[in-house]
């Protein structure tokens, strides 16, 4: 008699239930296609700063190659600190510094910290889908809060922040300024979702990655200069998109002090640490990389500029202009299915844009386009896409 053959253990049906990412979906199939301009992904086009590429070879050289705090090299976490006192015009210790492995993994981080499954987690949308990924990985269940553009500009409801703050999710997570529509919530609004959620014990959970990449300001207003230590705010940043360091996976979270412990073994079972030599560059990003950043935001400011006018004169499509950020989100009149268009964009018109739905069902309708580019490609791709909608 033969056994009968026994199953073979797979993937937790959690992790065989989490999305595919549908701009890689756009994207995969035409990656060696040298015609094709690449405006799908999300990221600064300028390559890293010399001198903390040099930062870092320096600290390798040093022998800074080996395991460290979990929750960071202490003189990172300190210029982190400063650094963030400086931009939130309050102190923040070192003490409320975990340094993270990405802003990708401060997310994961902070989920693996306050969420059980179960738990509900509110967020936005449209927001990069990472973040309701990353929740539902928990086990979370998670509800979005559909934004909408009024008065040409994308706008919460604070009803409906009101509303489901009250139902009292384990977390509210914020994104501002906001991948992928370029909203910046205002210093008004969030005074207002932070009292909202000290009074049903809400955890704010606020995504700064773009802080520093805004229009009319030298940084975003957040929520982190008007909490309390003690609040129930955690702050998510990254050194990708400021200091153009997307590939070195470096990031932070400010938390209140009682976290850190919990914090530490948590890093610990994850990633033990960011990589040392990469936290020693990192110092040397904020301290001498003020120039750098002025330098990029000017250039993309361009990029928005010569976007934002290009495509708001289309009679075809709708914009409201970014505040922040790095992309152009815009609806396409006529255009049902955004994948759908996003690939034959791809594979017709040689533009290479995201499409809407990747960011929730709030992004349908809608293609996202990354303007950290050159002017002169912008202008290319923006020739491209109106040729494709029939101008
Ligand atoms: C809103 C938002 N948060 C977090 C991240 C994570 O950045 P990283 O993991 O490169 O630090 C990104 C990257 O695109 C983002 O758009």
């Amino acid at each position: 008699m033969t056994a009968s053959p026994i199953a073979r253990p797979g993937a937790r049906a959690l992790v065989r239930g989490l999305a595919d990412s549908k701009i890689r979906e756009v994207a995969n199939p035409f990656m060696a296609d040298p015609e094709i301009i690449r405006l799908w992904f999300g990221e600064p086009d300028l390559p890293t700063p010399q001198f903390i590429c040099d930062a870092a070879a320096k600290a390798m050289s040093a022998g800074k190659t080996y395991y460290v705090p979990s929750l960071g090299v202490p003189e990172l976490r300190h210029a982190i600190a400063e650094y963030q006192s400086t931009i939130k015009g309050r102190p923040i210790g070192p003490e409320r510094i975990v340094v993270t492995a990405s802003g990708m993994s401060a997310i994961q981080l902070v989920v693996q910290l306050l969420v059980d499954p179960g738990d509900a987690v509110t967020t936005t949308s449209p927001l990069w889908p990472n973040v309701s990924e990353a929740a539902r990985l928990a086990g979370a269940q998670v509800e979005l809060i559909e934004m909408s553009v009024e008065d040409g500009r994308w706008s919460l409801d604070m009803q409906k922040v009101a509303d489901a703050i009250a139902r009292r999710p384990k977390m509210l997570f914020i994104n501002s300024p906001c991948n992928p529509t370029g909203w910046m919530m205002t210093a008004a609004e969030q005074q207002a979702v932070l009292g909202l959620c000290r009074r049903h014990g809400v955890w704010l959970v606020v995504d700064e990655v773009y802080e520093r990449i805004v229009f009319e300001a030298d940084h975003a207003p957040s929520v982190l200069s008007i909490a309390e230590p003690d609040d129930r705010v955690i702050g998510v940043n990254s050194f990708s998109k400021n200091w153009s360091m997307t590939g070195w996976r470096l990031g932070w979270l400010v938390v209140p002090t009682d976290l850190t412990d919990d914090l530490a073994k948590l890093t610990e079972y994850n990633t033990a640490s960011a990589a040392s030599f990469v936290q020693w560059a990192g110092i040397t990003a904020i301290k001498d990389g003020e120039p750098f950043v002025a330098k990029q935001v000017e250039r993309l400011r361009c990029g928005r500029d010569l976007v934002h006018q290009r495509l708001a004169a289309n009679p075809r499509i709708r914009i409201s202009k970014p505040e922040g950020a790095l992309y152009a989100f815009f609806a396409v009149d006529g255009m049902k299915d955004s994948l759908a268009f996003a690939t034959r964009l791809a594979g017709e018109h040689k533009v290479g844009l995201a499409p809407g739905i990747a960011f929730g069902p709030g992004g349908e309708g809608h293609l996202r386009l990354c303007f950290a580019s050159e002017a002169e490609t912008l202008s290319r791709a923006l020739d491209r896409l109106e040729h494709a909608l029939g101008r």
